[in-house]
């Protein structure tokens, strides 16, 4: 009997149903090939679920995605839904309780700018002549997110707001755990990045961190400041191998690094917590980009993160590491062979430029049969 999956798919708004089935294809593709079976149902959310139910995240869809090994997520939100107060929007409404209720503390944001498309990241060329790969770890499920008190009143007269940032040492631990032994299985180089010269919660994050290092004498731990952090990345991102730092300062870090890898299009990103087994193998995987509006509905979209969100979601939840490799190595060949959506193309000779199902065709042919 071949090995059999559950999966919930959750294609959301704008690109994210175009690029969902891209992946899907890739899903049937490599399924077949490495002898297991993904069963899939699919359920509504974000600004789809607003508009047939009313609000962005279904009970059903809840209930789906319990049943389920893994989510597939694709995107969420457009101008449609932009003047709903912030809790319903599609985007907080959507992610941040699914973020809670399946506990999901670690987001693995890789940022990989590929030796062959250095020209589309805006850092200058010459600072990365082979392109990088950094891994940003960041907690998801705790610090100023959703620290309480959280609230807003009257005070003196005038209107007050008010956020709490606060972390438990062992919400610190188990992310350090995560980043340590993302940075054994590549470079050992770990940078924990916080504002300990300022908050509290940072000294205790630095401190947590350090100690954690004494189960991982293999990794070198450095630790900057965030600002600094900012700034480094930009001067020179090719010198990171994994960042991990708390959910604000993830939040800000992932998406410089998501811009100066050069497209949105191409990257992945895994939300990890704990399944029934005690293994940290449930998981939301979701492109890092947007829902893309202004393309959406036009099959331009680049659907290279969706598809690498299907791969990490084979390799973190399902456990089809080979599965998972071969659509890394089919999306590398396609693009060597020169395949470029929009986003990506330049005009250079050798390049083809094709939509969002060619492109996925082209990783489809690429997979090894
Ligand atoms: C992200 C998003 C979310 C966040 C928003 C939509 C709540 O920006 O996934 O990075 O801030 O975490
Ligand atoms: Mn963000």
């Amino acid at each position: 009997m071949p090995q059999s999956h559950r999966i919930a798919v959750l294609p959301g708004d704008g690109i994210g149903p175009e690029v969902m089935d891209e992946a899907l294809k890739i899903l049937d593709a490599v399924s077949r090939q490495h002898g297991f079976n993904v069963e899939r149902e699919t359920f509504l959310v974000g600004g789809a679920a607003i508009d047939a139910t009313g609000g962005p995240l279904p009970a059903d869809t809840v209930k789906g995605c319990e049943a389920a090994e893994a989510i597939l997520f694709g995107s969420v939100g457009g101008p449609k839904w932009e003047s709903l107060p912030p809790d319903i929007q599609p985007e907080r409404g959507a992610l941040l309780p699914l973020r809670k209720h399946f506990g999901l503390y670690a987001n693995l944001r890789p940022g990989v700018c590929h030796p062959n498309l250095t020209h589309a990241s805006p850092v200058k060329n010459e600072l990365i002549p082979n392109g990088f790969n950094v891994l940003c770890v960041r907690e998801l499920t705790g610090g100023v997110y959703f620290g309480q008190p959280k609230g807003r009143e009257e005070r003196n007269g005038e209107p007050v707001a008010f956020d709490t940032m606060i972390y438990a040492k062992s919400e610190i631990v188990r992310i350090a755990k995560v980043a340590f032994e993302a940075a054994m299985g590549r470079d050992k180089r770990l940078c924990s990045v916080d504002k300990a010269n300022v908050l509290a919660t940072s000294v205790l994050w630095r401190e947590t961190v350090t100690e954690v290092a004494k189960d991982y004498p293999e990794v070198t731990l450095s630790h900057l400041y965030v600002d600094n952090a900012a700034m480094q990345l930009v001067r020179r991102p090719d010198s990171f191998d994994v960042l991990v730092t708390e959910n604000l300062f993830g939040d800000i870090l992932s998406d410089e690094m998501a811009m100066i890898s050069g497209s949105l299009g191409m990257l992945p990103s895994a939300s990890l917590g704990k399944s029934t087994d005690g293994g940290l193998n449930f998981g939301l995987y979701e492109p890092s980009g947007g829902s893309a509006p202004d393309i959406a509905g036009q099959g331009i979209a680049n659907p290279i993160a969706q598809i690498l969100s299907l791969s990490m979601l084979l390799r973190y939840s399902l456990g089809q590491a080979t599965a998972a490799e071969a659509i890394d190595a089919a999306v590398e060949k396609a693009i060597a062979a020169g395949f470029r959506t929009g986003d990506i193309f330049t005009g250079a000779p050798g390049e083809t430029k094709v939509g969002t199902s060619a492109m996925g065709d082209a990783i489809l042919e690429n997979l090894p049969s």
